[in-house]
This record gives C-alpha cells, sequence and structure tokens, in this order.
C-alpha cells in the first residue's frame, strides 16, 4: 500500500470506521446488508493495513478489533470461550503465506512437525453455539459481539437437524460445538414467495434469510422457515480427541449435523486444489456457500498456534470473487437525472466482463468516490451489480500513475449552474433548481413520452429541438404543439409533423397507469404505478390518499409512499395535472387497463428461480402482462426457466435434464421488447 501522511490515514481510518459499523449493523442486527461480503472485506483490509501503518491510530473500539454484533431482544449469556471470526482472503498466493506463518508458528527452534489440514465448505448462514451437558441440549447461542451472544435455544430446538438427545459412545460429559445455521435455497425461495405473496419485502439472500428468522421472536413461525444446520467446530474442556477431523466424526456418531463435503488435506497443495474443485462445484449445491475454510487438522499444533483478538491462527477462509475486470479510468460524467439527483458516471477503457464489453459504470454518489479515493487515470475495478449496471468496487492502488487527479465534485449542476444540495438521507447531490434546470425538464418530457409511459413517438433529439426552441417547458405543453410551430423546425417535413401530431393525439388514449408512470413521480416504476392504478382507481383518490392507506398497497413502503405525498402536495404539479386533465388524459383506470401489454409470451410457461433486478412479484406480473404463464416448478412443458442471481440448483440440474432453455433476466426483457431497468442513467 502506498504511503500516505499521518493527517490522511487519520481521516480515512475515521472515514472507514464509520462506514464498517454502519455496515456492521446492517449485516448483523438488521440482516438486510446494503454491500457485498468483498466490497466489506475489501474496506476492512484497507483499514487493517493503515492501522499497520500507523498503530497508534489503531484504537481499541476498531472494527479490525472486534467482530460485529448480532444482539438483539434475547437474554444474553456470556461465551465460555469467545466466539471468533476467521482471517480471509481472496488469494492463492496469500494461502500459502498462511501456510508458511503456520510451518513458523510451530517449528520453534527447530523444524516444524508434520502437519495436515482440514478443508471444509464455508457455509453461507449465521453462526451458532450450541453446549450439550450430559448428552442433552442444554442452550444455543449466538455469536452476539463475540463475548457474549444471545439465547436462542427456544427456537433452536425447533431446528430439526439438532438434535435435543444425542446417543453413542463416548460423549464428553459437557462440551460445545459450533456451526452454521443456514437456509436452503429450496427453503429461502418458498418463504420469499410467502413474503412477497403478503406484500412484505423479501429477504436478499438466503443468509439474511436465515440470520432473521433465527431472531424470530415466535418460535413456530421459526419452526415452519426449514432453517438447516451444520457443526464444524468442537471444543471441549481435556478435549479426548487428537485431530480436529476424529472430534466432527466422533459428533457425526452421536448424531450431530456435520459436513459430508469436508475433506483431510495433506498439504497446502491438497487444500489448494479441493478450493479449485469447490469453485465450480459449490454452484450445484442445494445451499449458499461464501468460501473454504482450511484449518489445521492437529488439535496440539492448533494450541500452539493460539488466537489473535479476533480469529485463530490455526484457520483461514479462502472466499470466492465475483468476476470482475481491471480497466483504467478514463474520466467521470456526472449526469442529472429527471429527479434532479447527480450521479457520477465513470468512463473506462472497453473491457470484456461477463460476456459484453463494459465502457461506463457508475460510481453512485459522492460518498462513494470518497471511499474508494478514486483518481482519474487509476487502474478500476468493475463487477455486475445485478447483471445490469456495471459498478466500481475498487481502485489498484499498486497502478497509480503519478498523474492521477482526484477528481472534484461539482458543487454546482452541471447543467444549470445551480449549487447543489446534499441528501444526507441517501446520500446523493441534487439540483434543487427542478423547475428550470434544462436536463431535468428535458428527462421529464424523455420520460413522459417513452414507450412504457405515453409512447410518443419522438426520441431525445426531438425533445431537445423543442426545449431549444423554448417551445416546451412543462409536460402539458407537448398537447399545445402546432404545425406551425414543427415545420419550423429544422429537417422536419410535414410528413414528420403530421406523424408526430398524430402520435401525440393518440396518447391521449393511454390507460391511466401508463399516464401515473409517465409522470415520473421519484421512486414509482411501471409496475408501482400499475398496482397504484389498480388499487385507487383514479388520480383523485390517489392524490388524496394519507401515508397508512398508501402503505397499503402491496411494495409500497415508506418511501415511496412520501415521495407519493410530497409530489401532490404541490402547487404547480397540481396546476400540470388540470391541464393534462383539460386535454383529456385517462385519469381513471378502466377495465381495459387489465388489459396485455403484448402477446410475446403467449402460450408459454415460464419457472422462475433466483432474485432479479424487480421483485419475484413483479417479475410474474410482468410474464402475466405479456401473455405468459408462470409455474413453480420445471417439467417437460416449461418454455424457459428464467434465471435469477443465485437460483435454486434443483431447477437449474432439472431444467437442463429435460433440455428446457435457461434465460437470464436481459434475456426476459428482449423476448419481451423490453429495455432493461428505468435509467436514471443512460448507459
Ligand atoms: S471455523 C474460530 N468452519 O464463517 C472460528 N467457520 O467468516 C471457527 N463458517 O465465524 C470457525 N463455514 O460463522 C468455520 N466450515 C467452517 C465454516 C465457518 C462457515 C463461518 C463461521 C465463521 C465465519 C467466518
Amino acid at each position: 500500500m502506498a504511503k500516505i501522511s499521518r493527517k490522511a490515514a487519520a481521516e480515512r481510518i475515521g472515514l472507514l470506521k464509520r462506514e464498517l459499523e454502519i455496515h456492521n449493523r446492517n449485516y448483523y442486527v438488521l440482516s438486510a446488508p446494503t454491500i457485498s461480503d468483498f466490497e466489506y472485506d475489501l474496506l476492512m483490509q484497507e483499514l487493517q493495513n493503515l492501522e499497520k501503518m500507523y498503530p497508534d491510530l489503531a484504537s481499541a473500539d476498531s472494527p479490525t478489533r472486534h467482530v460485529g454484533s448480532d444482539l438483539s431482544g434475547f437474554e444474553q449469556v456470556a461465551h465460555r470461550y469467545p466466539m471468533l471470526s476467521i482471517s480471509n482472503t481472496y488469494s492463492i498466493d496469500e494461502l500459502a503465506e498462511f501456510n508458511e506463518r503456520i510451518a513458523r508458528g510451530i517449528a520453534g527452534d527447530g523444524n516444524a512437525p508434520k502437519y495436515s489440514f482440514s478443508c471444509e465448505l464455508k457455509f453461507d448462514g449465521t453462526a451458532i453455539c450450541l453446549t450439550y451437558r450430559k448428552g442433552r441440549l442444554l442452550r444455543a447461542l449466538t455469536r452476539g459481539d463475540g463475548a457474549k451472544g444471545d439465547d436462542v435455544t427456544r427456537n433452536v430446538v425447533n431446528i430439526k437437524a439438532i438434535p435435543q438427545q444425542l446417543h453413542g459412545d463416548n460423549i464428553p460429559e459437557e462440551f460445545e460445538i459450533r456451526g452454521e445455521i443456514y437456509m436452503p435455497f429450496v427453503a429461502f425461495e418458498r418463504l420469499n414467495a410467502e413474503k412477497l405473496d403478503r406484500g412484505e419485502t423479501p429477504f436478499a439472500n438466503p443468509r439474511n434469510a436465515a440470520s432473521g428468522s433465527l431472531k424470530l421472536q415466535d418460535p413456530e413461525e421459526m419452526s415452519r422457515r426449514g432453517l438447516d444446520c451444520v457443526l464444524y467446530h468442537f471444543i471441549c474442556e481435556n478435549n479426548p480427541f487428537k485431530t480436529h477431523i476424529e472430534a466432527i466424526q466422533a459428533a457425526a456418531s452421536w448424531g450431530l449435523p456435520v459436513s459430508e463435503y469436508s475433506r483431510r488435506g495433506e498439504n497446502i497443495d491438497e487444500a489448494t486444489a479441493y478450493i479449485r474443485e469447490w469453485d465450480t462445484r459449490r454452484k450445484t449445491l442445494p445451499f449458499a456457500t461464501d468460501g473454504i475454510v482450511i484449518k489445521v487438522n492437529e488439535l496440539d499444533l492448533q494450541r500452539q498456534l493460539g488466537f489473535t483478538a479476533k480469529s485463530p491462527r490455526w484457520a483461514t477462509a479462502y472466499k470466492f470473487k465475483p468476476e470482475s475486470a481491471c480497466t483504467p479510468l478514463l474520466s467521470i460524467d456526472y449526469q442529472v437525472g429527471r429527479t434532479g439527483a447527480v450521479t457520477p458516471v465513470a468512463n473506462l477503457s472497453p473491457v470484456p466482463l461477463s460476456g459484453t464489453t463494459v465502457k461506463r459504470a457508475t460510481l453512485h454518489n459522492k460518498d462513494q468516490m470518497d471511499l474508494l479515493d478514486i483518481h482519474i487515470g487509476d487502474w478500476v475495478y468493475v463487477e455486475k451489480g445485478g447483471e445490469i449496471i456495471p459498478k466500481i468496487t475498487a481502485v489498484e492502488l499498486s497502478k497509480r500513475p503519478d498523474d492521477a487527479q482526484r477528481p472534484e465534485f461539482p458543487k454546482c449542476c452541471p447543467d444549470c449552474g445551480t449549487p447543489l444540495v446534499r441528501d444526507e438521507e441517501q446520500s446523493r447531490h441534487y439540483c434543487p433548481n427542478s423547475d428550470n434546470c434544462p436536463e431535468q425538464i428535458k428527462g421529464r418530457f424523455i420520460h413522459f413520452i417513452s414507450r412504457k409511459a405515453m409512447d410518443i413517438l419522438a426520441g431525445d433529439a426531438t425533445i431537445e429541438q423543442l426545449y431549444d426552441r423554448g417551445f416546451i417547458r412543462e409536460l402539458p405543453d407537448l398537447y399545445l404543439l402546432t404545425p406551425l410551430q414543427l415545420v419550423s423546425l429544422e429537417g422536419w417535413q410535414q410528413k414528420s409533423v403530421d406523424n408526430f401530431l398524430d402520435s401525440i393525439n393518440q396518447s391521449k388514449n393511454v390507460p391511466f397507469e401508463r399516464v401515473l408512470y409517465a409522470l415520473g413521480i421519484r421512486h414509482i416504476g411501471e409496475t408501482t404505478a400499475k398496482m397504484l392504478a389498480r388499487h385507487f382507481g383514479s388520480l383523485d383518490k390517489l392524490a388524496s390518499a394519507t401515508r397508512e392507506e398508501l402503505l397499503q398497497v402491496p411494495d409500497i413502503g415508506g418511501i415511496m409512499a412520501d415521495a407519493i405525498i410530497e409530489w401532490f402536495a404541490s402547487e404547480k404539479h397540481r396546476r400540470m395535472l388540470d391541464s393534462l386533465r383539460g386535454v383529456g388524459l385517462h385519469f381513471e383506470a378502466e377495465a381495459s387497463d387489465q388489459e396485455r401489454l403484448s402477446d410475446a409470451l403467449e402460450g408459454k410457461t415460464i419457472v422462475i428461480s433466483g432474485n432479479f433486478s424487480i421483485s419475484r412479484e413483479e417479475m410474474k406480473n410482468l410474464i402475466a402482462a405479456h401473455g405468459g404463464k408462470c409455474t413453480g416448478s420445471v417439467s417437460g412443458s416449461t418454455s424457459y426457466l428464467l434465471a435469477g442471481e443465485k437460483m435454486g440448483p434443483e431447477k437449474l440440474r432439472k431444467a437442463e435434464k429435460l433440455g428446457v432453455e435457461i434465460i437470464s433476466e436481459n434475456d426476459f426483457y428482449k423476448l419481451i421488447g423490453q429495455q432493461v431497468a428505468e435509467p436514471e442513467i443512460l448507459f
């Protein structure tokens, strides 16, 4: 890592600590992380490096020195032995260093004794510590803050895999066994489908679902969630076993659930081979894994190696990296969206990534730029977030050119020059000049005329022209355009004038739900607009709905409800609505609103699996709206398996076996002739 000044390091350490604590809370307490593990690990790594560079800046409360805490609302009990985490790496080279450290650590003054490894899957769930006394389950604690955990025994007794009574020989009087509670993909999909049916937010991944479920205050509901368990760490006073593998095999013989995929490795090369094998094979497992754990097998050597404050020296986790590419950052554009949000967008030297060439990637906001400490000229890592908009996840500091320039986030709107304001809650900068900022005005028109909205036959260039000539400022102006104005535009013939005016006229027949979408209320996408239109039936009813009434609508959360209320509260918007009503747009739902969007999927039967950029409920509605039928399981009559992120391996296997075509979310949008995502950012 490049040397940085003490002052800069102190500032950066402060920023990283704050950021990591927020992510710890999102992950451990709320079961709803907002960044990937990889991004989290990069931040942690950077903090560790800075603290190594300036040890006096490493405070006792640093996230590098304690594990995140999951404590919440249960009785707390002290752990008999601290419940630590494990160090991790994403590189095979670092694994070799881990091996060298072990050899040094156990060699003393002489030669290192022979040692072996236990190579295991890293189950992606939530850690649990079980205590058995006289063969009976006494207590189950979560990791908590590492020193004390939440007592979740009353929930754990409902997990079928965990025996309350052990059977067999030589069961120690009392011992602890630690492991992971996880949710298999099948149970995860079922739970999320149920949540969606109830209009609740689904869990983002099986890990969050497992930790959220384990903390339920209703054990009966918890027992329906299909949680599973695997145990991988045996701890006992006067441990009767010589190796970790022996202990785990004995535990299995007493009826405890252990992994069937673990393997002994005679040396680090065998451990590395195990990692390479499972990097691909893990995709076929019916549960989520996020890496491989390598442990020294001999318990006397484990004792000799001991622990750091946070993790054992005898184990490490090799984590699987999401697919990414590294490429130079050429420049940054600051795009003003129709809502006024200013998004930094990176222009990259084109690079291939997962089947496409990436030239642009989002940097989200100023906080993200600061966090990455990004400079123009840097080599940056790009990943495809959710398969759609690529994002920059890290900077390769070792390749930073001497003349790399730190970019200055604009203080004023790059379009109209108005000083930007910062929305703390959303960590975004906005141009507040919504009435007069040309980009925002043009953006509103471009959205209004788009195919999913009013479907007026014109492109961005026409909007530019009309705007530049001063013919349009507010949405109703479109309906006041005259043939005389239009023929005066450069390149327009009578025929194009007629077509355009005809298309504007036709748009008066567009159903209410699309008119509602066309208004461009923040956070209200196509599917949400449809839901609102069907629920309230008319614009007047929607405009007078209270927050509580809005929250009754499936998929409408607090942020959306507030955005709707704020939008309708504006005097300017109300005047605009009066004008649009005056020109004859539909402000009421009709029976015909239930009509199809297209027949593109007529006669097709589709099975969906995994997570998409829209909710599963929205995906099902979309399939129905295009004439398709959605079914739960793959069979010979399935036309497509629509594969999302982290799809169930069972469905995948069945589809492959039956020769059912497997399509991605992007393929699906192409099938129904729809653009991907709702672009505030246009790539
Ligand atoms: S051994 C002293 N083995 O990963 C630590 N942990 O990120 C002993 N995990 O804290 C842990 N699979 O919650 C171990 N086969 C495995 C594991 C595993 C998943 C979890 C565990 C751990 C975390 C570290």
